[in-house]
């Protein structure tokens, strides 16, 4: 492409759009795999590291993937309100892509556990937000429910287009190193994600584009692991918000894809969480939110399970500047402040 048209038009055949869906882009997809260094020192084997860094979508995640084709259907079904439940990124994308394509949105969030940059893309895009007194499991119930009573579509991953979208992201992997990972680290809050993922690497499979099938690592926050426990977390905890999930809609799916692809799911503590997110930063180079640098966390901790000679992606689901808190608050930054503005204190401040 001279340019990048967005997935839709990227992947049409793949995708369940005929010529007469309005495709509704923000020009998403087409995100860097980037290969790690210092991590793979970490890990002390002759594996290569890639990640998948979706959080350089439109709205910095990959919810961006499904949100094309979700407002896109709903669009080429005349609808005009769109509703969602989300721990942030969701409803960053919702009211992006649902004012894109001329419909409105109504977000449900858990008052107080949604990053600061998430609740600001809500309201600069223009989302009616509603903060309820309650988790992402009981938002998503609401919507749910009032999704069958009105007349609003929605846009959470029990909507099959989000999946169809985000499964693209496996066919961009397998197009840009030739072949799928023996390993997909992935982070797991409702597990749209993984259950697209493999979506996704199956179809390619099956069209002779790859010759393996990675083995799905999920992993959850240790406070937050419904799926790593087999049962509903009632009061989930965890510092990456992204994740803090008791109950996923999507967990039949995802104890499917575990079982399918041989993989594994695991829990990483919140300290594991914020030590990959910070090696991230100051050693690659790369920003990530804390949800997705569970990807890491969860590699890491399972290093000595990692065949040798693999080829391994981790999945950034979402751009560190979501959740600036969260970075201020978890560095090992050197800030000095209060200097005063001449060259020899500054000089001084240098260590000259
Ligand atoms: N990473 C990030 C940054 C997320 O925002 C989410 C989910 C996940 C991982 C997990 O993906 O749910 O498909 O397993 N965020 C949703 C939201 C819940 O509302 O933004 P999943």
């Amino acid at each position: 492409y001279k340019h990048w048209p967005g997935l839709i038009k990227a992947y049409k055949k793949w995708l369940p759009v005929t010529d007469k869906t309005p495709i509704i882009t923000l020009q998403e997809g087409a995100t860097p795999l980037i290969p790690l260094k210092s991590i793979n020192e970490l890990i002390g084997k002759n594996v290569k590291i890639f990640v998948k860094y979706d959080g350089l979508n439109p709205t910095g995640s990959f919810k961006d993937r499904g949100m094309t084709m979700a407002i896109s259907k709903a669009k080429e079904d005349n609808c005009e309100a769109v509703i969602c439940a989300s721990t942030g990124n969701t409803s960053a994308s919702a009211a992006a892509y649902a004012k894109r394509g001329g419909m409105k949105s109504f977000v449900l969030i858990p008052d107080g556990y949604v990053a600061q940059g998430k609740l600001a893309q809500a309201l600069v895009y223009g989302a009616e937000v509603l903060a309820i007194k309650g988790n992402f499991d009981k938002a998503l119930n609401i919507v749910q429910e009032l999704s069958n009573r009105y007349p609003i579509t929605l846009v959470n991953s029990v909507n099959p287009y989000r999946i169809q979208g985000q499964k693209t992201a496996a066919f961009e992997i397998i197009d840009s190193i030739g072949e799928a990972p023996d390993w997909l680290c992935i982070p797991m809050g409702n597990a749209g994600n993984i259950t697209a993922y493999w979506m996704g690497f199956e179809e390619y499979y099956k069209a002779g584009k790859s010759k393996k099938l990675p083995k799905m690592m999920g992993f959850q926050a240790i406070g937050s692991a419904p799926l790593v426990f087999n049962k509903t977390i009632e009061n989930p905890e965890t510092i990456a918000t992204a994740i803090r999930i008791g109950n996923p809609v999507n967990k039949e799916k995802a104890f499917i894809v575990k079982g399918k692809s041989k993989g594994k799911f695991t829990a990483v503590t919140d300290k594991e969480i914020i030590d990959a997110y910070k090696l991230l930063g100051k050693e690659e180079g790369i920003f990530c939110e804390p949800a997705s640098a569970a990807s890491i966390a969860g590699l890491i901790k399972l290093k000595e399970e990692i065949p040798p000679n693999s080829t391994i992606v981790c999945v950034l689901t979402g751009n560190g500047l979501k959740d600036p808190d969260c970075a201020i608050n978890n560095n090992d930054a050197s800030f000095k402040n209060n200097l005063e503005p001449n060259s020899d204190e500054i000089a001084k401040a240098i260590g000259f």
